[in-house]
């Protein structure tokens, strides 16, 4: 980690972000000159490894200098903030107000000032959303206060949701695991999924989650793992089981997909290359599968599969200690 914005601190998790400073005016805002990344509770250490060059870390907020970089440890990143200067709640108030309308605020220091800044900006509903839908289209920002009277803040974020948290309405009795909020997560990401008449592949289906959300959406699934699917599955009408290992199926076992899933237990490097296989033969149009890590994460991996054009790999919300890697067709 090494720090290259001039006056910014030694890297460190203690000491402050230096904002520049403008004359004191509660209308004045100044760039940061930095980027703020949000790190999934639990993974602020795959973050600052992922970005390599940050000036500091405090509590899950990143600071990294310069634009914003593709980072898929982040659950959120702050881009082109800026620092405003204020002397009072309602003034930091105005001030937000002026540059927006929805505001979320991540309290990092003064949380009693801050909550109060908050209190005193339009309500941001944080609803669960329903499956399907589209994602959120209104902007949010993001903002902190970094000490009493200075506001940082970030109109524009990488995710419409609050704090990068998609939190869904649950369905706690049809699907019989909960991974089947990652597959919700991704598509909404996507922002398109499987529908009537498409063919999905699901690798590593066992106990169905995925495979029940891709047949609830009208699709036909040719359903893989070594392991049985729950029966309540197992026995819907579009679901046809192939108990067996995802890793000896050969594309023209299967033929032409609309959309590979695949959350098989294995390493990255062996998830990659199923994949490149089936990229090659063409076969399938889409993919959303999942990389696992046990122990140390596999960054080069999953540099190389952020590397595929036309992809992106996130953590999403929903995942544990794993990343998803999306492909939404050429
Ligand atoms: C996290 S679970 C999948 C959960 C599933 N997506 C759901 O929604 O219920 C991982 C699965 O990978 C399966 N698995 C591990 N190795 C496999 C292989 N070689 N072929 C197929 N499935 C495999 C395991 O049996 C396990 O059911």
């Amino acid at each position: 980690m090494n720090d290259t914005t001039p006056g910014a601190p030694p890297p460190n998790r203690q000491s402050s972000p230096q904002p520049s400073r403008p004359a004191a005016d509660a209308a004045a805002h100044e760039p940061f000159g930095q980027t703020v990344y949000l790190a999934p509770e639990g993974f602020t250490d795959d973050l600052v490894k992922e970005l390599g060059e940050v000036s500091l870390v405090e509590d899950r907020l990143v600071f990294a200098p310069g634009p914003a970089r593709p980072s898929a440890w982040a659950q959120n990143v702050w881009i082109d903030p800026v620092t405003i200067p204020i002397t009072s709640i309602k003034g930091g108030a105005k001030a937000l107000r002026g540059l927006q309308r929805n505001w979320a605020l991540w309290p990092l220091r003064h949380h009693g000032r801050a909550k109060l800044i908050q209190e005193n900006l339009p309500h941001v509903s944080a609803k669960p959303i329903t499956f399907p839908t589209p994602r959120p289209t209104a902007p949010l920002g993001s903002w902190t206060l970094l000490d009493e009277n200075t506001i940082l803040a970030a109109p524009h974020c990488s995710s419409p949701f609050r704090h990068g948290e998609a939190v869904f309405v649950e369905n706690r009795t049809a699907p019989p695991s909960r991974a089947y909020l990652k597959l919700w997560e991704a598509l909404t990401q996507l922002g398109h999924w499987p529908g009537p008449g498409d063919r999905c592949l699901d690798l590593g289906s066992s106990p169905g989650g995925w495979t029940w959300v891709l047949h609830e959406l009208g699709a036909s699934v040719v359903s893989v793992d070594k392991a049985p699917l729950d029966p309540s599955v197992g026995r819907l009408p579009r679901v046809e089981f192939r108990q067996e290992s995802a890793f000896g199926l050969r594309p023209q076992d299967i033929g032409p997909v609309d959309w590979l899933v695949c959350d098989v237990i294995c390493y990255p490097t062996r998830l990659l290359r199923l994949v490149q296989g089936w990229m090659e033969s063409g076969l399938a149009k889409r993919f959303v599968c999942t990389l696992k890590f046990q122990g140390e994460t596999d960054h080069e991996t999953a540099r190389a599969f952020a590397a595929i054009p036309g992809g992106r790999v996130m953590h999403l919300f929903n995942n544990k200690h794993e990343l998803t890697w999306m492909w939404p067709g050429p």
